[in-house]
């Protein structure tokens, strides 16, 4: 087999069309963190639980330990510019409060689709990223379209066909 290259891979896995998230949190130092990942997946209804995963070279690694609390902001398709804004790699992210508030801890973002609350159950080291199981506490939405990343650009989702009878559990609920 070829070996892949990082730029290779990378391109690959932006071949997968993802929605986009600003996770926030507060540092050890009780200070607020945010950064844009894209890499957010659902894992568990029951218990509720979903993972991301964050890079191990990230500033914020010490952050996101065992019962540390995170919030995901799904951003809204009108938030590119905050998605670029908390992808910047640097200490203050938080600098103006247009778009955030910081109590009741962690920071929430404004204007995001939803918001979901959660607590570190697990983390797994695996290659340069380090997984993050985040069990939910809570959850909020809010109103629009989703941003969707692809390719490097962000964009819009263009709805085609609905899948609501082939999706396991949509006749309880899950739409
Ligand atoms: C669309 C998009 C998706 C991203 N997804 C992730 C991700 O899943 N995990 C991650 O660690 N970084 C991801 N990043 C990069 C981080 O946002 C970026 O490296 C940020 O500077 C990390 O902040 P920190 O070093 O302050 O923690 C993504 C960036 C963009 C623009």
């Amino acid at each position: 087999m070829t070996e892949l290259s990082a730029r290779t891979l990378r391109e690959l896995f932006g071949l997968f069309a993802t929605g986009v998230v600003v996770v926030t949190a507060v540092d050890t130092q009780g200070a607020p963190i945010g950064l844009t990942v894209n890499s957010l997946t659902s894992v568990s209804l029951d218990p509720p639980l979903l993972l991301w995963c964050l890079a191990s070279t990230s500033q914020n690694r010490t952050a996101f330990t065992p019962a540390a609390r995170f919030d995901i902001h799904i951003l809204n398709d009108d938030q590119a510019q905050l998605a670029m804004h908390f992808a910047r790699r640097a200490r203050e992210k938080f600098e103006t409060d247009a778009h955030w508030r910081s109590e009741p801890s962690p920071p929430r973002i404004h204007g995001a689709l939803a918001r979901i609350s959660c607590r570190v159950q697990a983390t797994h080291e695996a290659g340069d990223h380090v997984i993050i199981v985040g069990a939910i506490e809570s959850a909020e939405r809010g109103a629009g379209e989703p941003l969707v990343f692809h390719a490097s650009k962000f964009g819009r989702f263009t709805a085609k066909v609905a899948a609501p009878d082939i999706l396991p559990g949509s006749s309880d609920g899950w739409l």
